[in-house]
């Protein structure tokens, strides 16, 4: 028997608006969408990538939540406020940009100062002010220096106090460590992380780095070709990918063609050359597909006879045809019985045991299988 319930309304603290929001934005450059339909969320105090392949609309949609490019459609919030129609300078967001942008005659103190005095503030307010946001990004004696006078790292750690500074609603970061080396960009990414958490300030971070993504996000909005592909937290976009390009994106992926033949409520079965597949059932798929791996949950171990898969294991017998350095790992090429090339992550010291010419089982976990519609 179904029993209706009435209940007073508990008492619910009013959720905080979205930071920003974009709704059924889209922009076309001379007939070509750049932008195309994108809805975003970006929660208040939190970080959120774009992220994507080079030209996939990241800088585009940026700019349009700055001001700089007007949509065609759709619409921009800033907390509950429509932005849409507001020129850039009304709308108190940050920017800062891969090439710092410091003024190159300008101390660094006098870099950090100026938005403040652009709003009138008066010396006893600036001082204290740039003195706070200094010591945020470590920079704390460098005051005097010059833009020329500083390292890269040291830059982008000025032109992130220059734009914490003012206090901005949302502080929107192009591609902000594209310029340093790979040690100063992952401190940086650390230090950025950090810095979000202390300051409270909601970040739009645009990277083509799934590393830089992941380490630095709350939520990763992942693009391609103008169009959001999928929007969830680094683990879900990871572990849950919705499409072969999220998937691919975040390293190197075997992807093998089959049939799905079949059902069993959590789980469904796929058919390809390299044998019958048992794998969970993410999302509803039937006919042609494509069943994605990645190498890096490929497990590789010597196999002289075939073995049977046991159910949560799936494999493919075959022989190592070259084996790649890359220092931490090492990257096995398998051919497999069809033909087909299949990759795995192994460590280094295997390639003692397991050399080029050996027969292999490539094995991973049923669980770690993706399987999307082809
Ligand atoms: N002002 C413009 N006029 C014409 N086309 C433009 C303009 N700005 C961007 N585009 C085009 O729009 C598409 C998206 O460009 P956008 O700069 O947003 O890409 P992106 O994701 O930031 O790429 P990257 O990672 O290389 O910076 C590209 O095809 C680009 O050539
Ligand atoms: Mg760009």
């Amino acid at each position: 028997m179904a029993v209706a319930m009435t209940r007073a309304h508990p008492a619910v603290a009013p959720a905080a608006p979205p930071a920003l929001e974009l709704v059924g934005v889209s922009k076309s450059f001379r007939g070509v969408g750049a932008v195309r339909d994108v809805s975003l969320t970006l929660p208040a105090g939190t970080i959120l990538s774009l992220l994507g392949p080079s030209g996939c609309g990241k800088t585009t949609t940026l700019r349009i939540v700055a001001g700089f490019v007007a949509p065609d459609t759709g619409q921009v919030r800033i907390g509950s406020e429509d932005v849409t129609d507001l020129p850039p300078h009304l709308r108190h967001l940050g920017m800062v940009f891969q090439n710092y942008a410091l003024f190159p005659h300008m101390t660094v103190f006098e870099n950090v100062a100026f938005g403040l005095r652009m709003r009138n503030l008066g010396a006893a307010e600036i001082g204290p002010a740039v003195r706070a946001a200094l010591r945020l990004v470590r920079m704390t004696g460098l005051e005097a220096r010059y833009p020329r006078e500083l390292s890269g790292g040291q830059q982008q750690r000025v032109a992130l106090a220059r734009a914490i500074v003012t206090r901005p609603r949302v502080l929107l970061l192009d591609e902000p460590f594209g310029a340093l080396d790979r040690q100063l960009r992952e401190e940086m990414q650390i230090e950025l992380k950090q810095l979000q958490r202390t300051v409270g300030i909601s970040f739009v971070f645009v990277t083509h780095d799934q590393e830089e993504a992941l380490t630095i996000s709350d939520r990763i909005a992942v693009m391609r070709s103008g169009v959001i592909e999928q929007v969830g937290t680094p683990d879900e976009v990871f572990e849950q990918p919705r499409s072969l390009f999220v998937a691919s994106f975040f390293g190197t992926v075997n992807v093998f063609e089959g049939t799905v033949s079949g059902s069993d409520g959590s789980a469904i079965l796929v058919a390809g050359p390299l044998g019958r597949w048992r794998v969970p059932a993410r999302a509803p798929v039937s006919g042609a597909c494509v069943v994605a791996v990645r190498a890096a949950d490929v497990a590789v171990r010597r196999a002289d006879r075939d073995e049977a898969d046991d159910g949560d294991w799936l494999s493919i017998h075959g022989r190592v045809e070259n084996i790649v350095y890359k220092g931490t790992t090492v990257l096995y090429q398998i051919r497999a019985r069809d033909g087909s090339l299949v990759l795995a992550a192994g460590e280094p010291a295997l390639r003692a045991s397991v050399p080029v010419g050996a027969p292999v089982s490539a094995a991973w976990r049923a669980a770690r299988t993706h399987v999307f519609p082809r």
